[in-house]
């Protein structure tokens, strides 16, 4: 090889070794929640499809609701020494240390779809999620205006106690409340974003409001709740949706079809695509050091029968909800 070649072989050689990661190179924890709701399940695997477009590795750790268990697998995706962890929080408090460790590790963090408290701010890349409060308010406008000044008893599911999206449902909705003095929050309990709890609790709530009479309205900070509150409704000789107005939040397909069939008035979607915007900024970030900002908003949008509910179910029943 004559001098000049070599010179110029060794320049390539650097020049690829200088070169950020690829896409196919990086690998990602992402310490999920488990499989609460059909959301959840949705964005399981809607994470999965968006990691395999970019050829991105994705490996998911299902925690089955319990925080030990993320935190068990944070510190795990840290001795692999993954590219970069996604997070979708069960409880906003109780992470600093294992984020500590993980800021460490030089790894960085990015929150899925909860948030965490204050002081934990300094310890992630950034959260993709929805605005949680104003999702709530939509909720409670929504109803402010199907009553129109008329009085009206509702009762609420709420999600899991501890979540940033149950506390900030609430705060929402209430905020809502606190401006129209014919709503009144009558009974509220944690149902745990699931279908059986939400069925559970809605019996109690119809028992203790007189085999349902003085409730006017439920307000379920997920649809897979209200789903069970449906059923509840149903089997105590309710008519969902006409007797006792509806509204939740997430805009899952069954809520859709319980729209069209008249059981159920409202749903505010929650994207299952977190993992879409959380990919695209960790790879500009690996890439270019570019920092995204602290919070990546997604849309919530409110739907009702004027929506076609029928025609929306079917788009969506194949996602993985
Ligand atoms: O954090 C998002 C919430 O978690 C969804 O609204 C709910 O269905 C899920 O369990």
């Amino acid at each position: 090889m004559t001098s000049k070649a070599l010179l110029a072989a060794t320049a390539l050689v650097a020049i690829t070794l200088s070169l950020p990661a690829t896409a196919a190179e990086l690998t990602v924890g992402f310490s999920q929640i488990g499989s609460e709701s059909g959301w959840r399940a949705a964005e399981t695997s809607v994470s999965k499809t968006e990691a395999t477009k970019r050829k991105v590795t994705l490996k998911i750790a299902d925690a089955q609701q319990k925080q030990e268990n993320q935190i068990k697998a944070i510190r795990s995706f840290i001795a692999q020494g993954v590219d970069a962890i996604f997070l979708a929080p069960v409880v906003s408090s109780g992470w600093d240390a294992v984020l500590k460790e993980a800021k460490e590790a030089k790894i960085p963090v990015v929150l899925l779809d909860r948030d965490i408290d204050p002081s934990g701010k300094e310890l992630y890349l950034t959260a993709v999620t929805s605005d949680s409060v104003h999702e709530g308010a939509v909720a409670g406008e929504w109803l402010a205006k199907a009553m129109s000044g008329k009085a009206c008893n509702v009762v609420e599911l709420q999600g899991t106690v501890g979540a940033s999206v149950a506390t900030n449902r609430k705060k929402g909705f209430d905020s809502v409340v606190a401006k129209n003095a014919n709503l009144k929050v009558v009974r509220s309990q944690t149902g745990d974003f699931t279908r059986a709890k939400g069925k559970e609790v809605m019996e109690s709530f119809i028992k203790a409001e007189g085999g349902g009479k003085t409730i006017c309205a439920v307000y379920a900070h997920n649809d897979d709740m209200m789903v069970g509150a449906i059923q509840a409704m149903k089997e105590a000789g309710l008519k969902p949706g006409k007797d006792i107005l509806t509204v939740s939040i997430d805009a899952v397909p069954d809520i859709f079809k319980a729209i069209a069939a008249g059981e159920a008035n409202a749903t505010v979607e929650l994207t299952p695509n977190m993992a879409g915007p959380a990919l695209d900024a960790i790879m500009a970030f690996k890439a270019k050091g570019t920092v995204p900002p602290k919070w990546i908003q997604t849309e919530s949008k409110l739907y009702t029968a004027a929506d076609d509910p029928q025609k929306i179910y079917d788009s969506k029943k194949g996602l993985g909800y």
